[in-house]
């Protein structure tokens, strides 16, 4: 939460506008808290700066007095992801929106109702995640009747769907090489299947979601916009693209869908190109960062992070016969699914 209060008070991008260091009186300038608040700045910097997301350089005791009122603040590596404006009225590609998206208040509420859906045993009838137990139904069902939370999470979906994609195109194009169309399955308002249409124009690129994320997305020649349900149907294609889709799902969720992929593909040539958490794919510092991801899915999801071994069987169940994992940026790792 001291994260998310960052970025609405504009703290990555107050120091960046100081030129990547600044002090406590500067950020005061910069940002919009009244009076009566400014004495706590302090413990949110003393905060944000012990656990890395800032810097503090604080000058050597007894020289300049007391330590985080006259230290100067700057941005580490993970603060840098979160500025999003290179100047002025300039947007810049960021992760800030993805944060927002994961802490807003149904997220936080799902969060505490975890130890009471640990505890409940109702048998069939159980609550398959605490976010259904908070908010009487799932996390697409509160975007469906919420209009704010729906543009929160797509936003925040968006933000880090260009943020990968730059990556993988410029270091994974070979993904998409041979191929004529595309479908991005659950692919929220478009970012990955524009991304991809603008870098290989070649291919034709749809983008299939519910109803509701659909409507939100004007519409453009570049990427052709389906509203529908993958538990159903998925248009013919050559490849179906995944990012963050099948560890929102249980197993048996998940077959049904890559049971859907599967019908949409040709028998020879198609694929299925997956983009989520092989757990134990990376180096150990990316375990932390995988396992506090599966943790959100047991919050706010009937899915999981899983492990190569539980991928394995989900695609074989679901009657694919081989598959590639590789790792690449952060903790994601992208997968290939031949029929
Ligand atoms: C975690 S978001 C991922 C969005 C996008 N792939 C990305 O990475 O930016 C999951 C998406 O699944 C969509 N979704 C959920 N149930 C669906 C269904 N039955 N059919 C199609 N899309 C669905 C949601 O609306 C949401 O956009």
């Amino acid at each position: 939460m001291a994260l998310e209060c960052a970025i609405n008070l504009g703290l990555p991008n107050a120091i960046h506008r100081c030129g990547g260091a600044a002090t406590l009186p500067d950020l005061l300038n910069s940002i919009a808290v009244p009076e009566s608040k400014k004495a706590h700045l302090p413990r949110l910097m003393r905060f944000l700066s012990t656990v890395g997301i800032f810097s503090v350089d604080v000058p050597a005791a007894g020289e300049h007095g007391n330590g985080e009122a006259t230290g100067i603040y700057g941005l580490t590596p993970v603060s840098r992801l979160l500025v999003d404006e290179v100047g002025p009225n300039q947007p810049c590609a960021s992760l800030s929106a993805f944060v927002v998206s994961q802490t807003t208040k149904y997220h936080v509420t799902a969060a505490t109702h975890l130890s009471e859906w640990f505890k409940s045993d109702d048998g069939a009838a159980a609550v398959e995640m605490p976010f259904r137990m908070a908010h009487g139904t799932d996390l697409w069902g509160v975007m469906d009747r919420d209009q704010n939370m729906n543009q929160v999470f797509n936003d925040g979906m968006g933000s880090d769907t260009k943020f990968a994609m730059d990556f993988i195109i410029s270091n994974y194009g070979d993904l998409f090489e041979g191929i004529t169309s595309l479908v991005d399955v659950a692919g929220g308002t478009g970012s990955a299947a524009r991304a991809i249409a603008k870098a290989f124009p070649h291919i034709k690129c749809s983008v299939l979601d519910l109803p509701n994320v659909i409507h939100t997305i004007p519409s453009d020649d570049v990427v052709e916009y389906v509203a529908g349900d993958m538990m159903r149907s998925i248009p013919p294609t050559d490849v179906v693209f995944l990012k963050y889709v099948l560890h929102d799902w249980n197993d048996e969720d998940c077959v049904k869908i890559l049971t859907e992929c599967k019908k949409a593909i040709p028998e020879s040539g198609g694929k299925v190109i997956i983009v989520d958490i092989v757990v134990g794919s990376h180096s150990n510092a990316m375990l932390e960062a995988q396992v506090t991801f599966d943790l959100l899915m047991m919050v706010i999801t009937s899915g999981k992070e899983r492990d190569e071994h539980e991928w394995r069987k989900i695609f074989m169940d679901a009657g694919f016969s081989h598959y590639k994992t590789r790792p690449v940026l952060g903790f994601m790792a992208i997968t290939e699914l031949y029929t």
